[in-house]
């Protein structure tokens, strides 16, 4: 048995306290969905910056009335202390969700991007040791990397980050290391590598590369590249990430605590090969997509040029084995957003 199953299995027999911050956004209602759906009592926290109550309404329709029973939800700010007090109390395990995503967003917006992800990381982290949790659990990011030529990521060699937002995610790294030898919490960073599945935004001038790609191409418009299409990235599919997020708290070996994990999958993909390989699902719903091609500009400031984890450590500390490799996840994905357009163009009639 896996130890993820094993983790799960655990989970149902002697369910825990869990504060998801960021619940209403893309990876926080995954992780809200699949703890609800393993009965556990969840405390969820989001201002809505750049999450959605309809995720929070897919995740109600998707469990039982029992399980959504056990959540409460709490519509607050990690820029504020009290809020993050009010939200941490009685919980077992924080999984740190919450934050102003995206390397432009930052670059445009470096205040508004050190408040929430600096400033309310620590609110939430000083929170998170004054009510005695278990294990703070955060999304920390690849972008930590920053210009550091190596490949594969190994999680102990990093370089100069590239973008005001990478500044923030380092921080949170730092913080919850002097956290954990100066009062004692115990922590684990989970250095996400481009997650993306089914309630990823789509929309907007930040969004990520594959539900925008996955929109535009529905709707017959052609994608941009940022560069020559040779970019590459180790896109990882959400269960896989909430996979990490569960064996993170829950791991009992005291030597997995207090470190950073990548989390992504080992293995490297272009731009122009996603364009393809997202193409090629889209086309079977509409043909005349077949030889769409995309459109090329500049380079953007702040992104990497190639990004691959090793994930050995993750798979030998915690028991990480990913369950879906790029193309399960394209699969899955793909479908999701179609049958979510196709929905919303019948009620927009
Ligand atoms: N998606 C990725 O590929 C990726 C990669 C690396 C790291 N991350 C990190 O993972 C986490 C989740 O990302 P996501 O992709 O789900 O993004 P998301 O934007 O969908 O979710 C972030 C959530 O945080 C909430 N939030 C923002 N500011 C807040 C505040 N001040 N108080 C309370 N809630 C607030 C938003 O409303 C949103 O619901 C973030 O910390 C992000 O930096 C994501």
């Amino acid at each position: 048995m896996s130890e993820y199953n094993k983790a799960q299995n655990d989970l149902r027999d002697k369910p825990k306290v869990w504060l998801i911050t960021g619940v209403a956004g893309f990876i926080g209602s995954n992780l809200l969905e699949t703890l609800l759906g393993l009965n556990q009592t969840v405390v969820g926290l989001d201002n809505f910056a750049t999450g959605h109550q309809h995720n929070l309404d897919k995740v109600r329709a998707a469990v039982s009335n029992e399980q959504w029973s056990r959540f409460t939800f709490h519509e607050s700010d990690i820029r504020h202390p009290q809020d993050c007090a009010k939200a941490v109390a009685g919980v077992d395990f924080v999984l740190h969700q919450a934050a102003l995503g995206s390397v432009p967003r930052s670059i445009n917006d470096p205040f508004n991007t050190n408040e929430t992800n600096s400033t309310g990381f620590l609110n939430m982290l000083i929170a998170a040791r004054d009510a005695e949790v278990r294990r703070f659990v955060y999304a920390a990011s690849s972008s930590t990397y920053g210009d550091h030529p190596g490949l594969p990521k190994k999680e102990d060699l990093i370089g100069k980050p590239l973008s005001p937002y990478a500044v923030t995610k380092y921080v949170n790294e730092l913080y919850a290391d002097v956290f954990a030898k100066t009062y004692g919490i115990e922590t684990i960073g989970l250095r996400y590598f481009n997650v993306f599945g089914p309630r990823q935004d789509p929309k907007g001038a930040y969004a990520a590369v594959i539900p925008r790609w996955i929109e535009e191409l529905y709707r017959n418009t052609p994608c941009r590249i940022n560069g020559d299409g040779e970019t590459s990235r180790d896109f990882c599919y959400i269960d896989n990430t909430v996979q990490m997020n569960i064996l993170a708290a829950t791991c009992p070996t005291a030597e997995a605590a207090n470190q950073v994990y990548n989390v992504a999958v080992g293995s490297r993909t272009t731009l122009n090969e996603l364009y393809r390989e997202i193409r090629v699902r889209m086309a079977m719903q509409n043909k005349a997509i077949t030889g769409l091609e995309p459109e090329y500009c500049d380079f953007r400031p702040g992104d990497v040029r190639h990004s691959l984890a090793d994930i050995s450590k993750a798979a030998n500390l915690l028991g990480y084995a990913p369950t879906h490799t790029l193309q399960q996840g394209l699969d899955v994905t793909t479908d999701w957003f179609i049958d979510q357009f196709k929905q919303s163009d019948v009620n927009d009639v």
